[in-house]
């Protein structure tokens, strides 16, 4: 795995929430001194004001592994968020936990059994769940049935019947559900939309392209002696120590690699098009890892079918694990341009079509090459606002933007609940990103072209 790569999953890229709608920000791409956005900007986020006394939040976590941890150390930099309980079913990664809290100043219980903590912990107003996918619904939903908001971690389930009672408990409990799709809060992915949606800059989008490539099967390890035990291990339905680990690789705890890292791109897609396919067509494969005994495809192509508002939109998207090449991005395709977008802030461009009308700011604008060819850089935050002045809010998006990945998904969840500002990724909307992946692997499996019934998006 490439840095990016490792970055990207650490959450240690820049996004943040959009907190509410701007009135009026010029923020847009720099062209040499003129703006590309001279129009008012109306959904781009805006930083909140700092408040002076924040309210205070008692919250749990249940899975504090990789992915887990990394959610826990953004959450302390977010003022009034104060942990209470920690559980998982290692005790290796249970103390690994507590031991980060301990050093800042947060002494937590520890559980094992998520259930024996909801019991217990009667004053928790938020919990954390970065558990493998299988065990979200179940926990999500007795969590919220107890009284608390959740913020799960992306895939929402491995299987629709579970990604549905989520959206349920939610709607009947009337607690907030975040679901870690963060590029929805991430302001680049913002700026990126309002030039496609609004400036229109590509024209009529006919096409997206997506891929996360990476070199190798993404897999783990353990400490010597630091096992569970087999009863510990049959006790929470895992058969051995590789399949707890890796069980990304394994049907019965994931979605495979369509659902681990395809719901995000995916879901950009749908975001984007403001629309969900029509249909899907994919061909994958265990192709090369057999030998490690795992089940999920190790490689899937898909195409997907959308019709939108502006017409026919074909979307190609792939997820590798033998080739690197080109990493992790989303590419959308219009009659005027392509912009390329990525977690990985590095990749932001806007290369326009030479058959293209012209349009005065493109000649002025500041050209990089890439792939051989003059693209415009995304810049958030270079901003001018509509007499010829550098906009503060744009510098504030800017700083807000070098924020780390999840802070900003985090941050956007804490202060729905605080300040009623909506959530970026609702449960509805993931189960439509879940719809979407899941029937991916069904028309692997199936080799035939798959049909999406638009009531399959409603749960
Ligand atoms: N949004 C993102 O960018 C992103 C990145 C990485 C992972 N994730 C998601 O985060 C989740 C966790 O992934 P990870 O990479 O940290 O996996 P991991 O295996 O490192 O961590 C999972 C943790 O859950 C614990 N666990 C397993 N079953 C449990 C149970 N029944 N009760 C309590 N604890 C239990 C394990 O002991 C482990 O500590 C997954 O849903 C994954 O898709 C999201």
């Amino acid at each position: 795995m490439g840095d990016a790569t490792r970055q990207a999953e650490k959450g240690e890229f820049t996004r943040r929430e959009f907190v509410q709608a701007a009135a009026t920000t010029g923020a847009g791409v720099v062209l040499g001194g003129s703006s590309l956005a001279q129009t008012p900007l109306v959904d781009l986020p805006v930083p909140s004001e700092p408040e002076e006394k924040v309210e205070e939040f008692a919250v749990g976590i249940i899975g504090s592994g990789s992915q887990g941890r990394n959610l826990l150390l953004q959450c302390l930099k977010i003022p009034g968020i104060r942990f209470i309980a920690v559980c998982d079913i290692w005790p290796y990664h249970q103390k690994y936990a507590a031991n980060i809290l301990k050093k800042y100043d947060q002494p937590v219980n520890v559980y094992e059994d998520y259930r024996e903590m909801l019991a217990k912990e009667s004053s928790l107003d938020a919990v954390i769940i970065a558990t493998p996918d299988w065990m979200h619904a179940e926990q999500t939903v007795d969590c919220l049935k107890t009284g608390v908001h959740v913020y799960c971690e992306k895939e929402m389930a491995n299987n629709l019947d579970g990604a549905k009672r989520m959206v349920l408990a939610a709607r009947e409990t009337g607690k907030l559900l975040q679901i870690g799709h963060q590029r929805r809060s991430n302001p680049r992915y913002w700026h990126a939309l309002k030039l496609i949606k609004k400036d229109k800059v590509l024209g009529q989008i006919c096409h997206v392209f997506g891929q996360w490539n990476r070199a190798q099967l993404y897999e783990f390890g353990w400490p010597k002696g630091k096992d569970l035990s087999t009863d510990a291990l049959k006790r929470y339905g895992y058969d051995t120590m590789d399949r707890f680990r890796n069980w990304r690789w394994y049907r019965k705890y994931s979605g495979g690699a369509m659902a681990d890292l395809g719901s995000h791109q995916v879901d950009v897609f749908n975001w984007f098009l403001e629309a969900n396919p029509s249909t899907v067509q994919a061909s994958g494969g265990l192709d090369f890892y057999q030998k490690e005994g795992r089940e999920w495809y190790d490689n899937v192509m898909s195409i997907y079918e959308y019709k939108t508002v502006d017409g026919p939109v074909r979307g190609f998207y792939q997820v590798l694990n033998t080739t690197s090449h080109g990493g992790f991005f989303e590419t959308f395709m219009g009659r005027e341009g392509s912009m390329v977008i990525s977690e990985d802030p590095r990749k932001g461009f806007l290369f326009r079509e030479m058959t293209a009308k012209r349009r005065e700011w493109e000649d002025e604008a500041e050209k990089v090459t890439t792939m051989g060819k003059d693209a415009i850089e995304l810049k958030i935050g270079e901003t001018l606002a509509p007499d010829g002045s550098k906009d503060p809010k744009g510098q504030a998006l800017l700083e807000m933007s070098k924020k780390p990945a999840h802070l900003l998904h985090l941050e956007n969840f804490f202060n729905a609940i605080r300040s009623g500002t909506p959530l970026t990724c609702p449960a509805e909307l993931a189960y439509e990103t879940a719809v979407s992946v899941l029937k991916a692997n069904d028309a692997v499996e199936s080799g035939t072209t798959l049909k999406f019934d638009s009531v399959e998006f409603k749960a």
